[in-house]
């Protein structure tokens, strides 16, 4: 079964993930770079990133070339903003044709992840849900704890 790793991050937690996520599958990572790299700290990154939530942004990604049809099972993920999935993971759902796939779902989160995986989920029907899984700053977390959550999850998909 072929796999595919597709993920947003702005602040590194959902690389983390990622990173272990490939370690644990062997699969095909795509990562999502927006358009815009401007680097924002503290308030003004809230402001920012929350703004476009509330206007149901859906920022440019830069290219990327990935064939969808040739894998069977995808794992997709980023950070919670506003609780909601990220607005660039909105973007690459709402440019890419996903149905009929097997599919893991994870979010990173301060905490207060709300519903933001339920909204994930509704954005990709007609898949199945194998899986799902969130972590809290995975980055500040220790990181062979995670790769064992990782791993393990892994084994549930
Ligand atoms: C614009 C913005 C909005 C956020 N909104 C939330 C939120 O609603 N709930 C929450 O728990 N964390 C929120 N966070 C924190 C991130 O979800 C959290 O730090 C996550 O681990 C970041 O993942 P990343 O490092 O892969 O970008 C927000 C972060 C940003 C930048």
């Amino acid at each position: 079964m072929k796999t595919l790793i597709v993920y947003f991050s702005y602040d590194g937690n959902s690389a983390v993930v990622a990173e272990e996520l490939k370690k644990a599958t062997d699969a095909d990572v795509l990562e999502l770079k927006t358009e815009d790299e401007k680097v924002r700290t503290g308030f003004a990154k809230y402001a920012w990133g929350g703004k476009q939530v509330l206007t149901h942004a859906r920022p440019k990604l830069k290219p990327y070339t990935v064939t969808i049809e040739d894998y069977d099972r995808i794992i997709i993920g980023g950070p919670v903003w506003a609780g909601s999935p990220a607005p660039a993971l909105q973007s690459f759902i709402a440019q890419t044709r996903i149905s009929g796939k097997m599919l893991g779902l994870f979010i990173c989160h301060g905490g207060g992840k709300g519903k933001a995986m339920d909204k994930f989920k509704a954005l990709l029907p007609g898949n199945i849900i194998a899986a799902e899984i969130d972590f809290i700053n995975p980055a500040r977390l220790d990181r062979e704890a995670v790769a064992k959550q990782i791993a393990e999850w892994v084994g549930t998909l």
